[in-house]
């Protein structure tokens, strides 16, 4: 009996891994493309690794990352009549669209006092009649503190608490203010600028810039913020020491049962020569402004049963007639929202939903 032939090599099983080695090969050259692009290189930062250092170890299954504690809002905007001459996105043309919003406090803590919050928030989508949607989130601060993601991770990583002191060690402060020197400005805006005692007399900043695009092709790169109709009224220390933990939410609900409270949204055009990619670096004061129309809030409901919960407020979700800048925050902002986003859902999805927020009537 003749014995089987092997088979020519050319019909032999080929082992998987030259293969496998390719393609792996393949995707870590896809992916270094992504992250030079991104501006991810240097020192191995990842957006995994920046939402790991904002979580501290110590993550709240279901609630976002940063900003942790807040309320859903709704209500409208209303564009002015310049605001089509700056931008040809539609909200500036439509009458009138609809806000889902999210006012919030800095912070990971969903039980967080809100008088020790140096930094209050508000994120707003605006969805037109064609489907476009524009998301933004704001802070209090009139600029953000430093100019990359590396120095936002060098920051949480210097200021996180000591475990020996409880608190941040000044020596590693000290290091990272002389790697980030602009970072002092913050400080000291954070030391000196007055509290406001509402987050409707509260004014926001978007900080990154921007480009508008109207529909004669002009372009421009713009900020915005919100700022507030109700005149501002300052809360003292003294003041703070006695706040109830939750008196944001409560003075608000408080301000809403009297009406709608209203901001202006103010549209700053750069001039040649200012700093387009660096949100650390405020434009001179004398810049344009114009009033591109009216942020109007009428209601607000808590976050857990909320249409906000499951929103993410990622700054680069724009409509057409703005775009975003190349400022490297505005990238890593929107790659470490989706990382939080994703954490947070899939901890709702397993049925750890998330606990009442403020100090008191904490269910579950
Ligand atoms: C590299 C810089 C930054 C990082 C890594 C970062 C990180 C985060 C994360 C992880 C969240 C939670 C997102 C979610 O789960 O949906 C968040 C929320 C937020 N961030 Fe940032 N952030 C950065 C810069 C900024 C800047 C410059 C501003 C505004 C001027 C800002 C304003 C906000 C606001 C308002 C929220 C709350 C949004 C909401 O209510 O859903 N952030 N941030």
């Amino acid at each position: 009996m003749s014995q089987p032939m092997p088979p020519p090599p050319s019909s032999r099983p080929r082992s998987p891994v030259p293969a496998l080695l390719g393609i792996a090969a393949i995707v870590a050259v896809i992916a270094a493309v992504f992250a030079w692009v991104g501006g991810w290189f240097g020192g191995g930062l990842t957006p995994q690794r920046m939402a790991d250092t904002i979580e501290a170890g110590k993550p709240h299954p279901g609630f976002r990352r940063a900003h942790t504690k807040g309320v859903c809002v709704a209500g409208s905007f209303t564009p002015s009549a310049q605001a089509a001459q700056l931008s040809k996105a539609r909200v500036f043309s439509q009458p009138s669209t609809p806000i889902l919003g999210r006012l919030s406090i800095g912070g990971g803590d969903p039980h967080g006092a809100d008088a020790q919050a140096r930094v209050r928030s508000v994120a707003l989508l605006l969805k037109t009649d064609d489907g476009q949607e524009w998301r933004t989130a704001m802070n209090s601060f009139p600029f953000f503190v430093v100019a990359t993601p590396q120095g936002f991770q060098a920051q949480n990583l210097a200021s996180a608490p000591d475990p020996a002191t409880g608190k941040p060690d000044p020596a590693r402060m000290a290091a990272f203010l002389k790697q980030y020197p602009e970072a002092q400005k913050f400080l000291d805006w954070a030391k000196s600028a007055p509290w406001s005692n509402s987050w409707g007399n509260t004014q926001f900043n978007g900080v990154n810039s921007f480009y508008f695009t109207n529909a004669q092709g002009q372009r421009h790169a713009v900020r915005w913020s919100m700022r507030p109709q109700a005149p501002f009224e300052p809360l003292s220390a003294q003041q703070r020491a006695i706040s109830d933990a939750d008196f944001l939410s409560e003075e608000f609900n408080t301000r809403l049962a009297k009406g709608p409270v209203a901001w202006d949204l103010v549209v700053t055009q750069a001039q040649d020569g200012d700093p387009i990619d660096d949100p650390s670096q405020p434009w001179p004061q004398d810049r344009r402004q114009v009033v591109a129309g009216t942020v109007t809030l009428v209601s607000s409901q808590p976050q857990e049963t909320g249409p906000c919960r499951d929103l993410n407020y990622d700054p680069t979700v724009l409509p057409d007639g703005m775009a975003a800048s190349a400022d490297p925050i505005l990238a890593a902002r929107s790659a470490v929202y989706s990382v939080s986003f994703n954490r947070r859902e899939r901890e709702i999805g397993t049925g750890r939903a998330p606990e009442a927020t403020g100090t008191k009537g904490e269910a579950k």
